[in-house]
């Protein structure tokens, strides 16, 4: 389940002040619900915990399943935005940090991203590693035209085909239900296909086959997931001021629009929730960033960060405020040990859980970052697990678009995005930007 604490912001803000943006989040909630706002056939996310068919569930699990059985121990999950940042949170989150490194790995494949980038050392290096291992791949593209996971595919496919002689067994493609590059090309080479459903935007479709195949493959419970999303759907529901969708909403619009708080950093204190804080600065800033408008999302992984962007979180300008995942439980249990020779004076912890340590760090941050002008919203889970990240997932979503909607802007759009793939592909000479492509030419030469 998740909880949030608003106690971090009391002291910057006036109950009056909360009153009002906790009126307007309500009204956009409102909006959310009747499903009459801007974007609103975006909302096939809304219900996905509740109502994703067994029959997908069941071919997620088949895939893995197949998959064991052709002994695959690499899949390379080929897709870019939202279509891997929900797969890699969650698989991150949920994997022993070391796994790449163990001897035992415990049975299911090894997952790496690709379709992310343009680094042609990037490419080479997984063919390097596909060479070594038994290969099979996701390729995820609800257009199916995005330039990064097609070029990524293209060689990925070329390599599957050349090594294997069941290369359309060990490829599945996600894609839309009828049109598109990727969905032509799957029927015509009999992939295995599931759907990213028209009404799921790239960023809210981690529910739905983008974020569940990868996630079942790496070995993970895809139904625990989506219950716990359930249960934190369920809560959120309610339109009262003690739904945390309402109160996240309602207090950063707040410091954003009173108190001139133009940054807000996702902060959490265990490594895997390092992809939490890039899913997250996703799903915010593409929903947000438009009409001139938008708090900027940041993220860092404390403690580490504590000493690289501390100092500036503690003094510099007082343009933000953060947002803690607080994680109330450790999966694990170590407690530091006495030394007899005491030279790192650390006797005085002796007995003590490495997660108590933490938790005191955690909380000196608060006191601290709060002395410095920097309020604090903390949202909390119990531990992590699959069914607090797919309750995670849900909140942030379903909070999203309360948010988006208090601010004033469509949170199911992207046209931003556009403009540099326009330059792009009239850089790289694409037929059809010849027009762009001798403007950007004319520009360059000045
Ligand atoms: O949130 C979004 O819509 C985007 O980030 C898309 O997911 C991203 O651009 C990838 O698009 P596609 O799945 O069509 O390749």
């Amino acid at each position: 389940m998740v909880r949030i604490n608003l106690g971090g912001c009391s002291s910057f803000v006036k109950e009056s002040q909360y009153k009002t943006y906790e009126a307007k989040a309500l009204e956009a909630f409102d909006t959310l619900i009747a499903e009459n706002g801007a974007g609103n056939d975006f909302l096939g996310w809304k219900t996905l915990p509740n109502d994703t068919p067994e029959e997908i569930i069941a071919g997620c699990e088949a895939v893995r399943d197949s998959w064991k059985a052709l002994g695959v121990d690499l899949v390379v999950v080929i897709g870019i935005g939202g279509s891997y940042l929900g797969a890699r949170c969650a698989i991150e989150a949920l994997s022993h940090n070391f796994a790449k490194l163990l001897y035992n790995k415990g049975g299911a494949p090894e997952v790496v991203f690709a379709g992310n980038n343009l680094s042609e050392e990037y490419v080479a290096e997984l063919m390097d590693l596909m060479a070594e291992r038994n290969s099979a791949c996701i390729v995820i593209s609800k257009s199916g035209t995005t330039t990064e996971p097609a070029v990524a595919f293209r060689l990925v496919k070329e390599f599957i085909e050349k090594k294997y002689d069941n290369a359309s067994e060990r490829i599945v493609a996600i894609t839309d239900a009828t049109k598109g590059a990727l969905k032509t090309l799957s029927t015509q080479q009999g992939y295995r296909t599931f759907v990213v459903p028209d009404n799921v935007g790239g960023r809210f479709s981690v529910l739905t086959p983008v974020g569940l195949l990868p996630i079942t493959v790496a070995g993970f419970d895809i139904r625990a997931m989506l219950k716990g999303a359930a249960q934190v759907r369920e809560k959120l529901l309610c339109k009262c001021p003690e739904n945390p969708a309402i109160q996240y909403a309602a207090m950063r619009n707040l410091l954003y629009s009173e108190l001139g708080k133009k940054i807000e950093i996702m902060v959490t204190y265990n490594p895997k929730f390092q992809y939490l804080g890039e899913w997250w600065k996703q799903l915010y800033g593409e929903s947000e960033g438009k009409d001139g408008k938008g708090i900027f999302p940041a993220s860092v992984n404390n403690t580490a960060d504590l000493h690289s962007m501390g100092q500036y979180i503690q003094e510099g300008e007082r343009i933000m405020f953060e947002t803690v995942i607080n994680i109330e439980k450790s999966n694990r249990s170590v407690v530091i040990g006495t030394d007899p020779q005491n030279l790192d004076q650390l006797n005085f912890l002796a007995g003590s859980h490495v997660e108590h340590c933490g938790a005191m760090a955690q909380l000196g941050t608060k006191l601290a970052h709060i002395d410095g002008g920097v309020p604090q919203i903390e949202v909390s889970i119990e531990k992590i697990d699959e069914a607090s990240v797919g309750g995670l997932f849900y909140f942030f979503e379903f909070a999203c678009g309360v948010s988006a909607y208090t601010l004033g802007v469509n949170p199911f759009n992207q046209p931003g995005v556009e403009a540099y793939k326009k330059n792009m592909f009239a850089l790289l000479g694409k037929p059809g930007y010849e027009e762009l492509s001798a403007k950007i030419k004319e520009r360059l030469s000045k």
